[in-house]
């Protein structure tokens, strides 16, 4: 498995495997994998004969007071982690690498970056939509892979391929949970064992929504109630916001009767989670 460290590096890889035909599979991390992340790798090699997978803790989408500098990052483990799926390169990239003196410019996928995540983290969007776009430049991949687990994020990219005509397929890769539900997720190690514990609320509380949907219920309001009251009920979780909107364009919806996303963002002590669940299929 190659490692590159600047751009040159792994655009010549990726242009010997062209140059012999092979279609290229792309994986963009920010590292510390998870099942999450190695599930993302297995489903690119199945699908793809050569297989990128960034690593980059990309400055652009963290807020000041967020957690850039103490974002987890073990690069030894996801070297041999990727390894062992079979991955064939990795780029990962220093922060001068991808963003030189002078950088300035910027992707903004209007609309859809304008509500959940993107108000509780304002510029979070324009910074993955930036970076994303870098690498597809960079690597040129004709598949790039994104977990459901980051809906709204998966949502952007779709909008942004389509809207900028980039010349490749966005394949989206349902989201890989822990034994109680809870959604594999790199944050998860800053929970201490309480707040582990009380976070396995937001997977129960989606599969209440998802089986009140099953039983007939449509209406927005009382689907949100009845997750927003389960979550309320558990002293350590803190709201962000918990909400329903249309697919693929993140309309406000009152009554479910297309495809629809539940989204919610909670926090445990200073570990802001997020998850989802999609009801009526898109
Ligand atoms: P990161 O959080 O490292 O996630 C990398 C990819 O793994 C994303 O597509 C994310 O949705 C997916 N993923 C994370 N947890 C998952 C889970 N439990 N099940 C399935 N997929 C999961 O998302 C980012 O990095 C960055 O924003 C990035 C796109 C790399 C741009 O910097």
């Amino acid at each position: 498995m190659l490692i590159c460290r600047t751009i040159k590096e792994i655009r010549d890889f990726v242009r010997q495997a062209r140059s012999r035909g092979l279609t290229v599979g792309f994986v963009p991390t920010m590292g510390y994998f998870h099942e999450g992340h190695l599930t993302l790798m297995r489903r690119a090699k199945e699908a793809c004969d050569v297989v990128v997978v960034s690593i980059f803790v990309n400055p652009l989408q963290f807020g000041p007071r967020e957690d850039y500098d103490c974002y987890p990052r073990d690069l030894d483990r996801d070297v041999s982690l990727a390894r062992e799926v079979g991955v064939d390169a990795i780029f990962h990239p220093s922060v001068e690498e991808m963003y030189p003196p002078g950088f300035t410019t910027h992707v903004d996928v209007e609309g859809l970056t304008e509500c959940l995540c993107g108000l509780s983290r304002p510029g979070h969007f324009r910074g993955v939509a930036t970076v994303v776009t870098k690498l597809f430049n960079i690597v040129r991949p004709d598949r790039a892979f994104f977990g459901q687990k980051d809906a709204q994020q998966a949502l952007v990219i779709r909008r942004m391929v389509e809207d900028l005509n980039m010349d490749l397929e966005v394949v989206t890769v349902p989201t890989v949970r822990e034994e109680d539900g809870l959604a594999m997720s790199s944050r998860n190690v800053y929970l201490s064992p309480e707040e582990r514990r009380a976070a396995a609320v937001l997977p129960r509380s989606l599969d209440a929504a998802r089986r009140a949907y099953e039983s007939g219920e449509r209406d927005a309001g009382r689907l949100v109630e009845l997750v927003r009251g389960m979550i309320a009920a558990e002293p350590r979780a803190r709201i962000d916001y918990v909400e329903i909107r249309s697919v693929p364009d993140l309309k406000p919806v009152s009554r479910l009767d297309g495809p629809a996303l539940l989204a919610l963002a909670v926090r445990f002590g200073s570990t802001r989670l997020i998850d989802n669940l999609v009801l009526g299929s898109p």
